[in-house]
């Protein structure tokens, strides 16, 4: 399999086409772009100020042992379970925590590497849980061709994580994804259900600002 991330880097020096037109249409279609953290480039990342560890949700506290629970007696002696097992939970909790996966294949005797093995392997489970703003900007080809490289790297920047990340203030959780749809508004974004079209890193930038400050 080739390193997306190192042909992402090679810089604009390199003229060849890099990836597969195929590849441009996978849901996710580009790691990081560039290495992490680059916060120190121009001051703190968005979202840093954030108190540590106040984003760990409580997935096994007492409310979260009990839901569990019924939730495990519903599957118990069941055969085959690993998809709804896992969907119940991410409905439950908004995502798949790795306690909560732990403890639910330990009572229910299933090996944790088999459900773990199936929430990697479908994209419609996630194992982090998302920010409150979700931003899915397109890396679509006609997008891509309108600039939206250097958004996802302006992004990926002022935001402070990559691709697929959540910022550590639970604002915003970063995807890229294939075409949205709206290719005459290229390069396009959206975050949560708004559309956002003719970006440019600076537009996009201003976008969330709208949103960090609730004006989104
Ligand atoms: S390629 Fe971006 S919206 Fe179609």
């Amino acid at each position: 399999m080739r390193d997306l991330t190192l042909e992402a880097n090679l810089g604009p020096q390199r003229k060849k086409r890099t990836r597969d037109h195929a590849d441009e249409h996978l849901p996710r279609v580009a790691r990081p772009l560039q290495p992490f953290p680059p916060r120190s480039a121009q001051g703190r990342a968005w979202g840093s100020h954030r108190p540590k560890g106040t984003m760990t949700p409580p997935s096994l506290d007492p409310k979260g042992h009990s839901s569990l629970r019924a939730l495990i007696a519903r599957y118990r002696d069941r055969r085959g379970v690993a998809i709804p097992l896992l969907a119940d939970i991410q409905r439950q909790f908004g995502y798949l925590p790795h306690d909560v996966v732990e403890e639910a294949a330990r009572a229910l005797d299933i090996p944790a590497a088999e459900l773990f093995g199936v929430a990697t392997f479908y994209s419609m489970f996630r194992l982090k849980p998302l920010g409150k703003h979700v931003i899915r900007l397109c890396r679509g080809t006609a997008c891509h061709v309108q600039g939206s490289l250097r958004i996802a790297e302006e992004l990926q920047r002022r935001l402070g994580v990559a691709e697929g990340d959540t910022t550590e203030d639970g604002l915003f959780t970063l995807q890229f994804v294939a075409c949205l749809g709206c290719c005459s508004l290229a390069p396009v974004m959206m975050v949560g259900e708004d559309v956002h079209g003719r970006l440019t890193p600076e537009k996009a930038i201003k976008v969330l600002d709208g949103y960090r400050e609730g004006k989104g």
